[in-house]
């Protein structure tokens, strides 16, 4: 939550700042702020989006602001004080001289604040960050600005990605992690920093990522990286393999339908090289796993939040069905705090799209504390659980800009898919009943492809259903997950209030709520529990309900049960998510886009939740 960027060179830095600021939107978009530095500090902010920010500094003189070859940016997702001008980042001290962009919250800033204004500062905003700009302020001495902010975070409890400017020391940017990501690009005399690499790739792709307790000093010219003694750090220059296409919207309306028509490819780039069909075996080297570990597994517990968690209810179904391990599934947010039992034979598994949420970090860190191996599924290359983590699996599905969640889910589940083939392999699945699963496994994008050209008459559905105000979601086995995540991705992008449920829960409760106004989304592929949603689906029909239906291709029987059905093609189980999933996404990408809703960036939400 919050994007930060900070820029030092020879380039004008409103561009380069504004230009990041604009590829971190997706990370908090209720305000937004930058500070130019050269003798004099220059700060303009603004509540709304980056465009109204943008349009601001549009109508002022160009010359002016394009003087500033160094500066700070920030959009924000507010949490302490409402979205307005006055609470926008930059943060200033007293005098105008220090400017200071911060995600993540300080939880000790009342303490700070109450000691900062006994001693003179006159604080302006109702933020915990403009506290630490007079904490800087009153540690600065001798334009020792390093010195200043070392002292200033020693006294700061709670988290921080933190830039900080000084027009005493232009062309000088200090930067502190603590719980938020950072990211430095290394450019051709030129330094950016930002909260991730989507504001830093097209200018290089070399970068260094910060860890926690880590201070950056920044010139043009070069940087240093000290720990919180003021020790000096080396720290490996990598090469990150993204590029400028993969987060620009190519023709489409929105990142999030781009992202969805990207499957295809992106749950081939998961499982590519790994599903080995000559061996008929799977190649997992990342989980850093020895022979002797992979036996000792006795239980697998999978933390997550919201679509991730998800993909790790469909990787319980599948690793109890097909490699007869005990799995749990659990809310990272839950799980850090309930004082969870984990022994030996347990493996801890984190789902993560953007490696930074932090309940998912929080709870991988209590794992680890209590000894047992803890490893990371995550897209994003470099982030702090992938970098935590006793080893892993990349998803490798590229950035995912738009808040909702699509292609990372599926890449997800088939990184799950494979996982759950591996350790059923080690148990009694041979090669060639392997050798099935990995032919069918390659055919998916292709059936993926295929499904997505019912994109025009999913559109048409959403049409009949753009005004209404519930719906529910109902799914059996791996088909409950779906379930639940078509309910989230459209209550988060319409703001339809929508509900998943196994579908034969139905009758313990929601069956209450069924009339003519509560559309209900059933999944039912052929498998064999297919009957027994037939029968929910008359329960439904009896009252009155609307049915949308995801059925098997070929399944006309289905046809008498459902005012609309969209056909998936038929696959083994363990594929079905991958498929039923995609219409779900596509309807509620339409109903949302019908209400008029910005669907890349949902109210009050932000892609990577970075605090509590
Ligand atoms: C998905 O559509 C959501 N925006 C959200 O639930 C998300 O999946 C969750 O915040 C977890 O994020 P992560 O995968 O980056 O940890």
């Amino acid at each position: 939550m919050c994007g930060i960027v900070g820029y030092t060179g020879e380039r004008p830095a409103v561009d380069i700042i504004m230009n990041g600021l604009k590829r971190l939107e997706y990370r908090g978009y209720d305000s937004a702020g930058i500070a130019l530095v050269g003798d004099d500090l220059f700060i303009h902010k603004k509540n709304g989006k980056i465009s109204v920010l943008s349009e601001a500094l549009d109508m002022m003189d160009h010359n002016d602001i394009r003087r500033y070859h160094s500066g700070i940016g920030h959009t924000r997702w507010a949490t302490h004080g409402v979205p307005s001008d006055k609470n926008a980042h930059p943060h200033t001290d007293c005098n105008g001289e220090i400017a200071v962009v911060h995600n993540g919250i300080i939880e000790n800033f009342a303490v700070i604040k109450k000691m900062l204004i006994e001693k003179g500062h006159r604080m302006r905003s109702d933020t915990d960050t403009e506290v630490i700009a007079h904490l800087i302020e009153y540690y600065y001495r001798n334009n020792n600005l390093l010195d200043a902010v070392m002292k200033a975070v020693g006294k700061l409890v709670g988290t921080y990605g933190l830039c900080i400017v000084s027009s005493r020391e232009p062309g000088r940017i200090i930067a502190a992690r603590n719980g938020s990501p950072l990211v430095l690009g290394a450019g051709d005399y030129e330094m950016i920093i930002a909260s991730d690499v989507s504001a830093i790739i097209e200018h290089t792709n070399k970068v260094i990522y910060l860890d926690d307790r880590e201070l950056l000093d920044v010139r043009q010219d070069g940087f240093k990286i000290y720990d919180l003694d003021l020790k000096k750090i080396e720290k490996k220059i990598e090469d990150i393999d993204w590029d400028i296409k993969s987060i620009e919207k190519a023709g489409y309306d929105h990142f999030m339908l781009k992202e969805i028509f990207e499957q295809p490819e992106t749950i081939k780039n998961a499982f590519r090289g790994r599903a080995i069909r000559e061996t008929g075996s799977i190649r997992l080297d990342g989980l850093r796993l020895s022979e002797e570990e992979l036996a000792s597994i006795r239980r697998v517990i999978f933390i997550a939040c919201g679509t991730s968690w998800h993909a790790g209810l469909i990787g319980e179904y599948l690793i109890e069905e097909y490699a007869r391990i005990p799995v749990e599934v659990e809310y990272a947010s839950e799980f850090r705090y309930r004082k969870p039992i984990l022994k030996q034979g347990d493996l801890v598994i984190v789902i993560s799209q953007s490696g930074e949420t932090a309940d998912t970090l929080a709870a991988l860190r209590e794992a680890k504390s209590k000894g047992v191996k803890v490893l990371g599924i995550t897209n994003v290359v470099g982030s702090t659980i992938a970098r935590e983590s006793d080893g892993g699996i990349y998803i490798h599905a590229g950035p995912e800009i738009g808040v909702a969640s699509t292609k990372a889910f599926t890449s997800q589940v088939t990184v799950l898919i494979l996982l759950a083939l591996m350790l059923s392999r080690r148990k009694d699945m041979n090669a060639d009943e392997m050798r099935v699963c990995i032919d069918q496994l390659h055919e998916i994008p292709d059936k993926v492809r295929l499904l997505l050209q019912s994109n025009a008459s999913i559109r048409r559905i959403a049409e009949g259903f753009q005004d209404n105000t519930n719906f529910l979601y109902l799914g059996r086995g791996v088909n409950f997950p779906v379930a639940l995540e078509g309910a989230l991705k459209l209550k988060e992008i319409s703001y339809i209030h929508a509900e998943g449920y196994p579908a034969a829960e139905m009758k313990h409760g929601p069956i209450a709520l069924i009339d003519e106004d509560m559309p209900v989304v059933f999944i039912a592929p052929k498998d064999i529990i297919y009957e027994k949603v037939i029968s929910n689906m008359e329960e439904v029909k009896a009252r009155g309900g609307r049915i949308i239906i995801i059925a098997t291709e070929g399944d006309d029987r289905i046809q008498e049960y459902s005012d609309h059905v969209i056909y998936v093609p038929e696959v083994k189980k363990i594929f079905s998510p991958l498929l039923t999933v995609i219409p779900l996404q596509l309807l509620a990408y339409h109903i949302a886009v019908l209400r008029g809703c910005n669907v890349d960036q949902p109210r009050n939400l932000a892609k990577s939740v970075t605090v509590e």
